[in-house]
């Protein structure tokens, strides 16, 4: 062998690799990340090897000790890493082998980087599971604040963003909580369905050394070892689930940081960011611009992004390992980062936000928000078919609109000129408080069910 040569596998080969093919080749730039993962994988995997006869005691006492001087080093800064040695799993049994000599070269019997780094990152992927799981619950958390703090104040609600019925400043925020619970599952459930150990795979056949998968499983948190060796080292679809929650997520997000541009805004005035979370323009002295919440709006998009591009490079790919598997690790990594800045920049905002409460209020009276209440009042009272009701009240609402007045201040005569049935008591439904208090079906606007729904995610998130 030269020194021109791999150390690592450049036994059969004359020359080292062109500058060229060492640079695409080399994942160390980005797989560094999986530093610790790495070395919990190898010390589990000596631990077991010495159980198991297969390496002696002292031998694997020395590499599991030298993978901590290792570890060290890393976490220090102090590590040189070397893009000839590729990747991190060489880097770091190159580093060993100059800390404890010999035996480091016998920490690779019956492994292969193959199911080394499917172990390293589904370990860092389950990882940002729970990253992920306790960033949703803390902006559960401070979206339950804001419930609580107006549970009962009135809105308008919308449909296609037009004024449809007024509900609870309270129902609308639960909602998001009901959706980010969902999330929040979603990431649970990834984690559940990942948390099997590739580890003792090997290049994609398994080994014929005694090993004991069960043990190395264990000894790293996972339920149990894969069940094939090919699926173990072949398949990357538990950073795929990882990516499709976040990626449902974001898109929660993202609706919900639209919610806060359009409520920030002089027209609305829903909602007042506090300025920890907003920005000025560097023109415009007025301006209090709400970037953050624009920027949770884009991060979609490369959360997507990924998802969509590492569907795209395993699609074609045959069984077991190939090298275009590499490109897993970069597009996770920022996903995962992007995500857990935008759930942290939401529950931020979300949390230190003011809801204007008269705002609210006068939105909530505007736009014949209670049209419906009217024609429910006419099929209750009159026993009407809704059909006539909704007829009935359409022209009503085009006479307010005639003259520039809303529906309850219309006349009772102007009223009884559409239907004489109508009396005085239809102006009990027109008001908007009236109509929250009225929508009482399992799951409605009205204050005593936006309460218990509070009352049932108090009690869950503590
Ligand atoms: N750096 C590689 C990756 O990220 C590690 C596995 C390499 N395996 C191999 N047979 N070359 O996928």
């Amino acid at each position: 062998m030269t020194d021109k040569t791999n150390t690592m596998w450049g036994g059969r080969f004359a020359a080292g690799p062109d500058a060229i093919m060492e640079a695409i080749n080399a994942s160390i730039g980005f797989d560094k990340r999986l530093a610790a993962q790495d070395i919990a994988g190898s010390r589990a995997h000596a631990a077991m090897l010495a159980a198991q006869g297969i390496l002696t005691d002292s031998d694997a006492d020395a590499i599991r000790e030298g993978l901590l001087t290792v570890l060290s080093e890393i976490e220090t800064g102090t590590f040189a890493f070397s893009t000839a040695l590729e990747d991190i799993h060489m880097n770091v049994e190159a580093r060993l082998k100059e800390i404890v000599g010999e035996p480091a070269g016998r920490l690779h019997t019956a492994r292969s980087r193959n199911d080394q780094v499917a172990t390293d990152f589904r370990l860092w992927v389950r990882d940002q599971a729970d990253v992920a799981e306790a960033g949703l619950t803390a902006l559960m958390q401070a979206l339950l604040a804001q419930a609580e703090a107006g549970a009962d104040w009135v809105m308008p609600g919308f449909t296609h963003l037009q004024t449809a019925q007024p509900v609870t400043w309270g129902h609308h925020m639960m909602a998001y909580v009901e959706m980010f619970a969902r999330d929040r599952g979603r990431f649970r459930d990834a984690r559940a369905r990942m948390n099997e150990s590739p580890l003792g795979a090997a290049a994609l056949a398994g080994t014929s050394f005694p090993i004991d998968r069960d043990a190395t499983a264990a000894a790293l948190g996972f339920d149990r070892p894969m069940a094939n060796s090919l699926d173990a080292v072949s398949d990357r679809d538990f950073a795929l689930e990882f990516l499709s929650a976040a990626t449902i997520s974001a898109m929660h997000l993202s609706r919900l940081a639209e919610e806060l541009v359009i409520w920030s805004s002089a027209q609305f005035r829903f909602v007042t960011l506090s300025d920890r979370f907003s920005t000025g323009s560097s023109i415009m002295p007025q301006k209090k611009n709400p970037d953050a919440a624009e920027l949770v709006r884009a991060k979609i998009g490369r959360i997507l992004g990924a998802n969509v591009g590492l569907l795209t490079v395993m699609k074609g790919l045959p069984l077991a390992y190939s090298k275009d598997m590499q490109e897993d690790k970069e597009q996770v990594f920022d996903a995962a980062d992007n995500f857990m800045l935008a759930l942290a920049a939401m529950t931020g905002m979300v949390g230190d936000m003011t809801a204007n409460r008269d705002a609210l209020k006068a939105a909530a009276a505007s736009g014949f928000s209670t049209a419906t209440d009217l024609a429910d009042w006419l099929v209750r009272e009159l026993n009407l078919p809704f059909r006539d009701a909704h007829h009935v009240t359409g022209t009503l609402v085009a006479m307010a609109e005639d003259k520039g007045c809303d529906l309850p201040d219309l006349s009772l005569a102007d009223m009884q000129s559409v239907h004489d049935g109508i009396t005085n008591a239809v102006f009990d439904v027109l008001g908007v408080e009236n109509s929250v208090q009225s929508r009482t079906s399992y799951g409605g606007t009205a204050p005593e069910q936006v309460h218990a729904q509070i009352a049932r995610w108090r009690e869950d998130l503590g």
